[in-house]
């Protein structure tokens, strides 16, 4: 039987695409069949193809082609996508073209700390320079705006007063590394 196929699309260091490619490893279900970027120095190419993983580099021009991201996803039998710390926008067409069917992961409690610019250390430097006692993660839909698709779950923490970004960093890294694979799993296979 064919197994679900993701696409992950990541910008960065990837230890999140990483994570998800290790746990989706031998699922007898779901696989990873590439992994897009659209930094040619992104060390997830890398460490995505260190483990097997077919990957695909192309500039800001060429994914914010959606035609472009619909046959690819197509030619590779792709049937759900997953952004990993991928910091462009989606085109509507790839959206359209793949309905509740593409999943964001952020490091903030949404709707606080979204939004454009609002991308990894940012967040966690604005949380602390806010003094809040909480942050964590979301989990969710996307749709054409950053960060505003409907909410599939979120994991939180706490933040002492002596807390600073790296401290909090940390503890948002153990939650996605903790939750994200089984949350996507679970959502797929729902
Ligand atoms: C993660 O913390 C992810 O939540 C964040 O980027 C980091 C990527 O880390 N994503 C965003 O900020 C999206 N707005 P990674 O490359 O090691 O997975």
């Amino acid at each position: 039987m064919k197994k679900i196929r993701i696409a992950i699309f990541a910008s960065g260091t990837g230890s999140n695409a990483i994570n998800m490619i290790r746990f989706f490893e031998n699922h007898p279900s779901i696989e990873v069949g590439f992994v897009l970027s659209n930094k040619s120095d992104a060390p997830v190419l890398n460490a995505a193809q260190a483990l097997g993983v077919e990957v695909k580099c192309y500039d800001n021009k060429k994914v914010a082609d959606g035609d472009f991201l619909v046959s690819l996803c197509q030619e590779h039998k792709i049937d759900w996508v997953v952004l990993a710390g991928y910091l462009r926008l989606i085109p509507t067409k790839l959206i359209e073209a793949f309905p509740e069917k593409i999943i964001n992961l952020h490091p903030s409690l949404l709707p606080n700390y979204g939004g454009k610019g609002m991308f990894g250390s940012h967040v966690h430097k604005a949380v602390i320079e806010n003094k809040e006692t909480e942050s964590g993660i979301t989990i969710h839909f996307v749709n054409q705006e950053f960060d505003k698709g409907k909410i599939i779950a979120q994991f939180r923490c706490t933040i002492a007063e002596n807390e600073g970004v790296s401290d909090l960093e940390k503890k948002i890294r153990y939650l996605e590394q903790g939750y994200l694979p089984t949350v996507i799993q679970n959502t797929i296979l729902a």
